[in-house]
């Protein structure tokens, strides 16, 4: 719900408000200005007409510092505060602005050229003019009706009488009276993605950036905020270069924007025309838990094609670590009659299909069956599909070798400066795609392969970070990224409309582009190439703090794991969108027999694991040697949790847990999951008060595995099931 009135503008959700003060004065320094306060961001308050008590943005003359200026929700370059400005707007030469408030209303809508968030709710928008070079701003704040999680964008409208040029555009400004801010990221590399980092700021900037042309693992743009002991959950529904920036100035002024970020960023806006930014969610919370919870849920209901947000998600075997590069179609073949034995139910084809791409040095663009190899796509696909089950194939369009028959043919569609040999990393360029002949081109392409070979899946990946920035559709290469993702978004939105069946799944040499842009077309990410279960439970838990377990690829492997069992392989990718990736044609009896169990608990618990609430429990066990994560029916009536030994060989540890979300007054069976490599199971019946409340002692668990390679060098884990009987 959202009032305005002359004075405020009142914007409440379920539980929270977001209340800003309109403010006009003929004397800001001399000078008038109006604009919105930001007066208060919390739990729901009553409406009332006089809020003029909280802040007083006195205005008195002070020659060069901000401790005047209240808190804000937008703010220009050059208006006198010393703080980063959320945007730059630069006409004839000229980059100062002030931007004035003229009105707020509701609206029915909104256009953008970008993904916004689904199912909105009221959408209100306070307009704003440039006194400097009339540029006019349109700021908009949505509601859901079923979530707390606000929505906001802007957008530049060219109002002048010539040509503007957009410098700096951010999504989101929230300032707050408070001289710290902890801010938690969620940073990493190939391999190592999303792993939390803490940062304290007591004065000056702090800033996440990725200029990689991709989201990137090097920082990803969901972020939490800690102020005033409240917590603030921050990201873009975006897949680009994306930038989040805390200053804490000396006069106890918090300022937190997020937006794209504006390296390589000069964007032409022509007289008439608009220039959108990416849509920002936010959200503010007393807990980090309450945080996640609610970013899952916004995920599911606002992002996340509804075709799919609540889909049973298959349980497949992708070939990649089982072959890599060699195959035929018979070898896919047997895996997959192998792996349909074991009641895995899709079978994915990973790189190598195409042209003749028999290693990674080749062929990126020529997106045609090898017949020679696969014995025919189609003929392939139409096999696994009588044996009962889906077909799924990789692809990386997005990407062009310089050694492929599309190149050879189009060598201007690769992004490279004229003249210069661009930069090549894994043998491959990248497409340029801010070119609207080589997304037409794209679109079609693969619309047609995907129909002709009969996909139920597709795997996008995108191995390399962009260099050489250049478009030969453009005259201004300042516009290059934006045009790119504009484009991207048309592109990914007619693909998906054209092959409504189809389950899309993002991968970014691993998980380099995990993000709600990606999540909007695809509702599914790979989670990292790193499949160790060791380090993955580092890598899914920073990628669960703000992505629901349905979104994040995790598969068994046989290649990337240290010394854990099968067991505990299973324990820790069962709680995302699972899969097995290796060759199954080599499995021992004993193998096969264990994967077919584990295949047959995951699908009979599958709803709970992939769409419950999930909590992580006690601190990640790096710090604690004991760790795990939970998840929990929205009944409470079930859940499962999976909890980790990695305390070695240390016999001093005391391995206890605090369990989850569940209900205190109900009384439940706990039983651990048959595993192969332990005799004993765990079963025991529990209210769920002490469960919650208590200290549940399981003793040194990791001594009773059997089959630990080498005892000191990995983990164990137990997965257990918690049933309500009374
Ligand atoms: C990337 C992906 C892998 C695999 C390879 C194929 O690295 O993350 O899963 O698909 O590409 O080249």
């Amino acid at each position: 719900m959202i009032k305005i009135t002359n004075d405020y503008i009142k914007i409440d959700s379920k539980n929270n408000t977001l209340l800003l003060g309109i403010f006009k004065t003929d004397n800001y320094y001399g000078a008038a200005h109006s604009w919105a306060t930001l007066l208060y961001y919390g739990k729901k308050i009553n409406d009332s007409k006089d809020y003029s008590f909280i802040i007083k943005p006195e205005i008195y003359m002070a020659s060069n510092d901000d401790s005047a200026i209240a808190p804000r929700v937008m703010s220009s370059t050059g208006d006198c505060a010393n703080r980063e400005s959320f945007l730059t707007v630069c006409k004839d030469g000229v980059f100062t602005n002030r931007f004035n408030f003229v009105s707020a209303k509701i609206v029915d809508g909104f256009t953008s050229p970008l993904p916004t968030a689904r199912n909105k709710g009221e959408t209100v928008c306070l307009t704003y003019v440039d006194a400097y070079t009339n540029t006019t701003l349109n700021q908009y704040y949505t509601v859901f009706d079923d979530s707390d999680v606000l929505a906001t964008h802007v957008e530049v409208v060219n109002t002048t009488d010539g040509d503007i040029y957009v410098d700096k555009l951010s999504s989101l400004q929230l300032d707050f009276v408070a001289d710290e801010a902890e801010v938690v990221t969620y940073d990493g590399a190939w391999s190592a993605e999303r792993n939390r980092h803490d940062t304290l700021i007591k004065s000056g900037k702090y800033v996440s950036e990725s200029i990689l042309g991709i989201s990137s693992a090097t920082h990803n743009p969901f972020v939490m905020l800690k102020v005033n002991g409240k917590v603030i959950g921050l990201n873009l529904i975006w897949s680009g270069n994306h930038k989040e920036l805390v200053e804490v100035s000396p006069y106890k002024k918090v300022r937190v924007l997020t937006g794209m970020s504006d390296y390589g960023l000069y964007y032409k806006v022509s007289k008439g025309d608009k220039f959108v930014s990416p849509e920002a969610i936010f959200l503010v919370e007393s807990s980090e838990e309450a945080i996640t919870l609610e970013m899952h849920k916004f995920s599911l209901n606002h992002i996340v094609n509804p075709d799919f947000a609540y889909k049973d998600r298959p349980v497949l075997i992708n070939n990649w670590e089982g072959t890599y590069f060699d195959f035929t179609g018979d070898k896919i073949y047997d895996i997959a009659k192998k792996a349909h034995d074991c009641g895995i139910e899709m079978m994915v084809l990973d790189d190598g299909w195409f042209g003749d791409r028999n290693d990674d040095r080749r062929a990126l663009g020529d997106w045609d069956d090898n017949v020679t190899k696969t014995g025919g796509l189609r003929n392939l696909s139409d096999k696994i599909h009588a044996l009962g089950m889906k077909f799924g194939l990789w692809v990386e369009p997005e990407m062009i070798c310089a050694d492929s028959e599309l190149f050879r043919k189009h060598p201007e569609w690769a992004q490279a400066v004229p003249n210069v040999e661009p930069i090549s990393r894994r043998w491959q360029l990248c497409i340029d795609l801010a070119n609207p002949e080589v997304k037409d081109f794209l679109t079609d392409k693969l619309i047609k392969l995907f129909k002709d070979v009969n996909v139920d899946y597709v795997k996008w990946d995108h191995n390399r970070s962009m260099s050489d920035i250049y478009s030969h559709a453009l005259k201004n290469q300042g516009e290059y990224f934006y045009n790119y993702y504009v484009n991207q978004t048309d592109m990914l939105d007619k693909i998906t409309k054209a092959c409504p069946n189809v389950l899309f799944e993002s991968c970014s040499s691993g998980g380099c582009r995990f993000d709600l842009g990606m999540q909007y077309f695809m509702p599914q990410n790979w989670g990292s190439d790193n499949t160790d279960a060791y380090h993955r439970i580092f890598i899914q838990e920073g990628t669960l703090a703000g992505y629901p377990q349905s979104s994040m690829g995790a598969h068994v492997s046989s290649y990337w794991h240290s010394n854990s069992s099968i067991e505990s392989r299973f324990n820790i990718a069962s709680i995302g969108a699972f899969g097995y990736e290796f060759d199954i044609t080599k499995s021992t009896k004993k193998e096969l027999s264990v994967i077919k169990k584990q295949v047959a608990y995951y699908k009979k618990h599958r709803k709970l694991l992939q769409y419950g609430n999930y909590y992580r429990l006690g601190e990640t066990s790096l710090k604690t040697n004991q760790g795990g994560f939970m998840v929990v029916s929205e009944d409470k009536s079930e859940a499962i949790a999976v909890i980790i030994d990695d305390t070695q060989n240390n016999e001093f540890n005391k391995l206890s847990y605090r369990f989850k979300g569940l209900d205190a007054d109900a009384l439940y069976k706990v039983t651990s999951r048959p595993q192969s490599n332990v005799k004993k199971q765990i079963e025991f019946t529990a209210y769920g008060d002490i469960l919650v409340n208590g200290e549940v002692n399981f003793g040194k668990f990791a001594q009773l595995e059997t089959d630990r390679a080498d005892f000191r060098g990995s983990f164990a884990s137990r997965m257990l099931y918690f049933k309500k009987i009374n």
